[in-house]
């Protein structure tokens, strides 16, 4: 707030109690309204509760009604302009009318949130109040009364009203709700404006979003600081950073509204579903090309005994982010990589101790056929000959059996008769 209005709050409030008398004489008497508009509806909707008003921070203050209902000078009213903020709160006015809520809709021509729809009007409060309308525990709320909304928000062809109900559901929303736990991330960490905070909200395919691909990492990273330095220093953190469109950001592998804790089955990121989340990416033949990666990783994981173990839910078994590390992931040519050769025995000697040297020697992603070293190619030949021969062994024996019956006893038959 400036200092010119600072000093009419500072004037105001001397003059305050004359002013709010006068407009509660009618506004705080439901009976005389009821008269002046005939009508008990619109006469409760007209009313103002004096005690509301003056317990609200502006009320405290002493603020005059007409601070906020500028030209209302008198009774009649005539023309009536909606209420005003501006004066007083300038920059948040400012931010605000370039967000998504400020902005007139394309399908309305109007703001789709008004500073009352998030504040209230009589009752607003300081944003550390628990009476607030915005108070960090019980924000979502606020955001519920539209975002939940099927109604209000087909107005603006809006059909995804479920957001707010996954979030809740999400380990974020639950700490929120079950643990009060202030400092998880709620709505307005996601979705604030890189300016202004709550009031430059705005679409997450808007650079200024602070959910936009560009900025999702440094914002899950104001919180997840050490994750985030991991990620940063592996290969993805380094390929997002050079502006890759293909790497993985935080909500890639943890999907955004419906984040879960790793424990629960249900996370994107459970032993499990790891494989299904990495192979979204490393199953695409074109990006393997693009980056020279080598394909087929999960065809090679799942032939493995870890992989067919997964599978049928042993859950302790090795799945993809337990040798490449879940943020810190490096190609295998890094000494510093999980799985280097020279890091081997350390990686898989965390579950299998005592595990030799050899390891290094042996392929852990099975390999294609072309790849497979010497013996194993004789090995897998000899069983191909095998099963041939075994086919073959039997088709013969049938055909041998069935000329048995049809041609040999049909003459040994046809002997008999003559
Ligand atoms: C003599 C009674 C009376 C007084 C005094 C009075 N009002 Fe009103 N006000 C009314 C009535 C009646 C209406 C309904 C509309 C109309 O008839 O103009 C109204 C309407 C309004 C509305 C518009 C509500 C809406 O959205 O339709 C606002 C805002 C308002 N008054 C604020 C004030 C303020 C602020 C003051 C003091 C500066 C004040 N009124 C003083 C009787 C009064
Ligand atoms: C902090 C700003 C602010 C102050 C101060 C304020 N109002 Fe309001 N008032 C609003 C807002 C916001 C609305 C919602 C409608 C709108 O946006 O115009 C509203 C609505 C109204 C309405 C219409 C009824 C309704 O709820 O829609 C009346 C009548 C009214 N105010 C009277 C008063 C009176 C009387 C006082 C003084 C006791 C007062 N206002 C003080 C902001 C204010
Ligand atoms: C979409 C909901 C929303 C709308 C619309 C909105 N605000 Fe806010 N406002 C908030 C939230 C949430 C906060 C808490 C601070 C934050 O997270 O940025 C806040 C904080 C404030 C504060 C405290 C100072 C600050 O910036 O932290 C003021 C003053 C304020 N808002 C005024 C306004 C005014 C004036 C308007 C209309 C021009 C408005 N707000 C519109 C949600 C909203
Ligand atoms: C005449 C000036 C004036 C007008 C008009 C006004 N306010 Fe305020 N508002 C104040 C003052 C003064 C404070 C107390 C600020 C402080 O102590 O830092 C305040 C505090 C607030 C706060 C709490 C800020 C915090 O730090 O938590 C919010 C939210 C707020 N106003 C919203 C509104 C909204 C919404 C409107 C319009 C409906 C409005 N104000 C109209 C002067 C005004
Ligand atoms: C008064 C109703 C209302 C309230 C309250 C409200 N919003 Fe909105 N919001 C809308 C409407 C309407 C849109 C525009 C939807 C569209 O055009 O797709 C919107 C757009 C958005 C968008 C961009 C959506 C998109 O589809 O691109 C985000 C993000 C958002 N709101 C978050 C919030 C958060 C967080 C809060 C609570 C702090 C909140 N909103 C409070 C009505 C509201
Ligand atoms: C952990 C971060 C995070 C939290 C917390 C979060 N969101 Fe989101 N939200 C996202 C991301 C990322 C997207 C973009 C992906 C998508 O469209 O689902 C998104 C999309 C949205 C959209 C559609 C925006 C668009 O441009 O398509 C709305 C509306 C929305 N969120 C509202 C909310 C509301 C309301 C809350 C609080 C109940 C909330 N979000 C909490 C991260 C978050
Ligand atoms: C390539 C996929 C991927 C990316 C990108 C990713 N994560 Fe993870 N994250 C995982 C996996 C897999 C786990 C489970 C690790 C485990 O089982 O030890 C995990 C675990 C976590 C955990 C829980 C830590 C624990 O061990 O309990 C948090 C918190 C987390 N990630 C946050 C983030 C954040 C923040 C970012 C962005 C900076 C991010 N993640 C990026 C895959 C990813
Ligand atoms: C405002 C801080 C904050 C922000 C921003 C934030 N988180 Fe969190 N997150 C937390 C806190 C605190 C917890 C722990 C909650 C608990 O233990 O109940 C958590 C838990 C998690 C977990 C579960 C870890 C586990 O226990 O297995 C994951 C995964 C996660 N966050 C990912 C993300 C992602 C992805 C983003 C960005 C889209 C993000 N977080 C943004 C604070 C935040
Ligand atoms: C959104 C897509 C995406 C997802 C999801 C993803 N990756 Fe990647 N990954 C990439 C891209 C792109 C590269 C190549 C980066 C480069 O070389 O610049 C890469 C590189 C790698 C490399 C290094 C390969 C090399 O030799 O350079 C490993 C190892 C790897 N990812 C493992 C994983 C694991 C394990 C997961 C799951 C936990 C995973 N990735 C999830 C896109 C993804
Ligand atoms: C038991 C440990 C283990 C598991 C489980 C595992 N990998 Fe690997 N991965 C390795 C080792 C060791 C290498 C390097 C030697 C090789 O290619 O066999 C490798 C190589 C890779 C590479 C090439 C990177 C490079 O620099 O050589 C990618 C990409 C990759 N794995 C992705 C995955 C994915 C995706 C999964 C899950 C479907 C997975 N891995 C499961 C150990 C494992
Ligand atoms: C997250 C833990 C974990 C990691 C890391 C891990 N394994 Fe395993 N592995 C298991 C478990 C559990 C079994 C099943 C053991 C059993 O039932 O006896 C298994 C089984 C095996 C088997 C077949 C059964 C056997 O005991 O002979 C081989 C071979 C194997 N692992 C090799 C490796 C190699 C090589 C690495 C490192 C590249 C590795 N594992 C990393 C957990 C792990």
């Amino acid at each position: 707030m400036g200092w010119w209005a600072w000093s009419v709050v500072f004037l105001a409030m001397f003059a305050a109690p004359a002013f709010g008398q006068r407009c509660a004489t009618c506004h705080a008497d439901p009976n005389l309204m009821e008269r002046l508009v005939g009508d008990s509806a619109a006469a409760m909707r007209l009313g103002v509760d004096p005690a509301t008003y003056e317990a609200s921070v502006h009320g405290r203050l002493g603020l005059p009604c007409t601070s906020c209902h500028a030209r209302l000078d008198g009774y009649p009213h005539g023309d009536i302009a909606p209420a005003d903020c501006s004066f007083c709160h300038g920059e948040e006015e400012r931010r605000w009318a370039s967000s998504i809520h400020g902005r007139p809709h394309p399908r309305t021509a109007t703001a789709p949130a008004s500073c009352a729809d998030c504040h209230g009007s009589h009752d607003v409060q300081r944003v550390g109040d628990p009476r607030s309308h915005v108070y960090r525990l019980t924000r979502f709320e606020t955001c519920a009364t539209c975002h939940s909304n099927p109604e209000r928000m087909a107005v603006f062809g809006q059909k995804d009203v479920e957001r707010v109900q996954t979030y809740l559901n999400s380990v974020h929303g639950r700490a929120l709700v079950e643990k009060g736990l202030a400092v998880v991330a709620i709505c307005t960490d996601c979705h604030a404006g890189e300016e202004g905070g709550a009031h430059g909200i705005d679409r997450v395919s808007q650079p200024t979003s602070l959910m936009n691909r560009a900025n999702v990492v440094e914002t899950c990273g104001t919180c997840h600081v050490g994750i985030r330095d991991q990620y940063n220093a592996g290969i993805h953190g380094q390929a997002f950073a050079q502006g890759s469109p293909d790497a993985p950001t935080c909500v890639d592998c943890h999907t955004e509204h419906a984040v879960q804790p790793v424990a629960s089955p249900q996370s994107s990121v459970y032993p499990t579903h790891v494989v299904q989340t990495c192979s979204a990416c490393h199953e695409r033949e074109e990006l393997n090309e693009r980056y020279g990666l080598p394909p087929g990783r999960r065809s090679t994981f799942l032939g493995t005994f870890h992989g067919i173990a997964l599978v049928s839910g042993q859950l302790t078994v090795a799945n993809c982010a337990s040798c490449h590390g879940a943020h810190a992931i490096l190609p295998s040519s890094d000494p510093r990589s999980s799985i280097h050769p020279a890091n081997l025995v350390r990686t898989c000697g965390s579950c299998h101790p005592g595990i030799g040297e050899g390891v290094a020697e042996g392929r852990i992603h099975l390999a294609s056929v072309r790849e497979i070293n010497g013996f194993a190619l004789l090995v897998q030949w000899f069983y191909y000959l095998l099963i041939a021969g075994t086919v073959l062994f039997a088709v013969v024996m049938i055909f041998l059996d069935q000329y048995r019956h049809r041609v040999v006893d049909a003459r040994r038959r046809g002997g008999r008769d003559a």
